[in-house]
């Protein structure tokens, strides 16, 4: 598999393992899109799919070319205002404020493998996985604007990478006023658009709705990609679900404002585009200056979309992810956040740390409220340094104390935030976002710094590694728990305000990046408000996110079950708390809300000193069990069952199998209880059919082949319930499956 290129035709076929991407340059010198879908055979040219006809009322070409329509054509990168009149992958606006561009093919260029992007995250190919880098250089010759379209295959993974890159070689200034990274023309509009929409606390909720004419779009103007929205969307045929049919998954390598948009034009056909918000967007190109956009993520399978997930999930670990930790099994944890929020001391820190280790958990993570004066959220946020009242015999001696215990030591820093009552405040007021003669709006009692400059990373990478360095830490989570507003930066000019979102966000990469680089054995674990920003961009430096900061186990059934179509289970931070729940007041069980946190990266954040001797005991249990199991659990490929979106949502299910098929672990959760249903089975997936498997560890045997089409009865839980006082609702069960030896 490979990208075949037919010179003479000027065809290119990116094929993967299972996969056709084909364009072409059409008669106008322009790309235009032949066929993207299930894998066919490579031919020199594919005369029937770019036949054209000629359409009444469509502006063409030009008058000896009345078949070439631009608004009839698929493409591979638009421009407007040269007949098309569907949204543009592109703007670009000349000092006399003409916004028409005509990019021409010029040539093209293909290495084997895959450099990294300078100063955005983006995929790589380190370990020789067969990966091929395309580009397409075309250029406006009346600007002398050249624009490179990077494709790149991970063939394996049937996942291809597109972005653009703009080089202003002209003598005049331009401005980019939309730079999308990735379009796709399909030739009709019988797909599902599929998004992950929610709000604070609720998270990644599946939406599906079928396309129709007109604009659908999803996007974020929050500054960050937000909770509200994913940048990870879908679009499938609609008898598509997780075990069957076709579908192409679409995201995106960027935390900032983002757009994914799909346009059903009068043809039925549909255009996807995925970059950067083109809102709130434009980018000055001097003479001699680039722009790069993020990069987009593009898959297909006709396999369902458990398959989907599943090739894109590799391919993050093995060509996105920080490989220092992409593989490596994550260590349990105990956070104290919502045992303590920030009223502690050192004494109750040291005395969940001992029961946290005795109880089997191994790295401990303090939360918000160690650093500056900061007992509240009014105070304190850029001084990171430590809170010395609460810290009496230093901060490195309390490290040293964690270390002792053989715990690793895990540190809360929100490095984009400043509090007005803070000693960072006093020294640089003008580090804080705001608009010239306006109030800055709080969010939290807190406020953004401006990450566009360079003085303000430089003090946050100081301050940071001055912790990092003290405390010799193993972890960080890095939060983010505003969104910005008052978008400004006084070091830009008036002109060059609008380049301002997109410097922010270049501005935490730059941070990022320089930490990865300085302490590459500390894990990062990105969060904002919990998961505001569960992105791709993130996941470059920090190889794990908080998912939600909700952590009932009800509503963690929904928020991972939606995360799990765009990310694999080793990103999502899935920590067990107290009840009632805090953010909905819910009771359930601890084996439910176990049940559900075994499906990431497992830890507890609760008053585990508080517990009673059999609690613990079963936190000890739950412990063990998860780290036996740990690696399945976090690289287990993963299957979705039973979706909790669908079918009135009272039931939902999953499982995990190890590469090889011999283990796999399948939950079932059931909401409320129902009098008197009938028999239940859960069918599993992805066993190996002729082999036998147990069940829990039971004597009876059964082959794959049966598990998975016939099925296993699942017992109805008032055979367990009734007679105590534990409830039937909010019930779960796992199943432990491993193969006879
Ligand atoms: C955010 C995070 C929480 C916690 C608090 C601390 O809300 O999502 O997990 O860290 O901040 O202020």
């Amino acid at each position: 598999m490979a990208i075949r290129i037919e010179d003479q035709n000027l065809l290119f076929h990116l094929q993967t393992d299972h996969t056709s991407y084909i364009f072409h340059v059409m008669e106008n010198g322009e790309l235009g899109q032949v066929y993207y879908g299930k894998r066919v055979h490579a031919k020199p040219s594919y005369d029937n799919l770019t036949t054209k006809e000629w359409h009444n009322a469509a502006a063409v070409w030009r008058q000896d070319h009345k078949d070439v329509q631009p608004q009839v054509l698929k493409q591979e990168y638009a421009s407007l205002g040269k007949g098309d009149f569907r949204y543009p992958a592109y703007q670009v606006t000349q000092e006399n404020g003409s916004r028409i561009t005509e990019f021409k093919y010029e040539s093209y260029k293909l290495v084997d493998g895959k450099q990294r992007l300078a100063g955005l995250p983006s995929s790589f190919d380190d370990n020789d996985d067969d990966a091929q880098t395309l580009t397409i250089a075309l250029r406006d010759k009346l600007l002398g604007l050249v624009l490179h379209l990077n494709y790149t295959i991970f063939p394996h993974q049937d996942v291809i990478i597109r972005s653009a890159e703009f080089q202003n070689q002209g003598d005049e200034k331009l401005t980019l006023n939309a730079a999308a990274s990735a379009q796709l023309d399909l030739p009709d509009s019988d797909y599902d658009f599929i998004q992950f929409s929610g709000a604070w606390a609720r998270e990644r909720h599946m939406i599906r709705t079928h396309l129709r004419s007109g604009v659908q779009s999803i996007s974020s103007l929050r500054g960050t990609s937000s909770h509200q929205q994913n940048p990870f969307v879908m679009l499938a045929r609609p008898n598509t679900d997780d075990a069957n049919g076709s579908v192409f998954g679409f995201n995106l390598v960027y935390s900032g404002n983002f757009a994914d948009q799909v346009q059903v034009d009068q043809y039925d056909a549909s255009r996807m585009l995925v970059g950067i918000n083109p809102e709130e967007f434009a980018w000055n190109l001097k003479p001699g200056e680039k722009f790069q956009t993020p990069e987009a993520v593009l898959s297909y399978t006709d396999q369902g979309m458990n398959q989907l997930s599943q090739q894109m999930g590799t391919f993050y670990q093995d060509h996105l992810v920080n490989q220092k930790f992409a593989h490596v099994e994550r260590p349990t944890l105990i956070n104290n956040w919502e045992a303590t929020f920030m009223d502690f001391d050192e004494d109750k820190l040291l005395s969940f740390a001992t029961t946290a280790k005795k109880l089997g958990l191994e790295m401990f993570v303090l939360d918000d409220g160690w650093f500056g004066h900061r007992n509240n959220d009014d105070s304190s946020l850029g001084d990171w340094f430590v809170n010395e009242p609460k810290f009496p015999s230093g901060f490195d001696t309390f490290a040293n104390k964690i270390h002792e215990l053989g715990l690793k030591f895990g540190l809360w820093f929100e490095p984009e935030m400043i509090s007005i009552d803070s000693e960072l405040y006093k020294a640089h007021p003008d580090w804080l976002i705001n608009a010239p003669g306006r109030h800055a709006s709080p969010e939290r009692q807190q406020f953004v710094l401006d990450m566009t400059r360079p003085e303000v990373v430089d003090y946050l990478f100081d301050a940071m590694s001055k912790i990092i360095d003290l405390t010799k830490l193993d972890y960080i989570k890095w939060d983010m728990n505003r969104n910005i507003t008052e978008t400004y930066s006084s070091q830009l000019s008036a002109a060059d305000q609008l380049e301002m979102p997109h410097r922010y966000i270049l501005g935490v990469y730059q941070l990022y990046d320089r930490l990865v680089k300085a302490y590459p054995n500390v894990l990062f674990e990105s969060c904002s408000s919990g998961g505001g920003r569960f992105d791709l961009g993130m996941m470059y430096y920090a190889p794990q996110a908080w998912t939600s900061d909700d952590t009932d186990a009800v509503e963690r059934m929904l928020i991972q079950f939606g995360t799990s179509y765009g990310y694999p289970q080793a990103m999502m931070g899935a920590h067990v708390s107290a009840v009632p729940n805090d953010q909905v007041g819910r009771i359930t069980s601890l084996k439910t809300r176990a049940n559900v946190a075994y499906f990431g990266d497992f830890g507890y954040e609760l008053d585990i000193t508080k517990m009673s001797a059999e609690e613990q005991q079963q936190v000890k249990d739950q412990v063990a069990f998860y780290k036996a199991h740990r690696k399945l659990f976090q690289f287990g490929k993963f299957y979705r069952i039973d979706n909790p979106f669908e079918n009135g949502g009272n039931v939902m299910s999953w499982e995990v199998v190890s590469d090889d098929k011999q283990h796999a672990i399948a939950g079932r959760y059931q909401i409320l209880n129902r009098p008197n249903i009938g028999y239940l089975r859960l069918y599993v997936e992805g066993l190996d059919p002729d082999t036998k498997y147990t069940v829990n560890g039971g004597s009876e045997e059964f082959y794959g082949d049966e598990l998975m089409n016939a099925g296993l009865f699942v017992s109805d839980i008032l055979h367990e319930t009734r007679g105590t006082d534990k409830s039937a609702d909010f019930n779960s069960n796992l199943f432990v499956i491993d193969a006879v030896k």
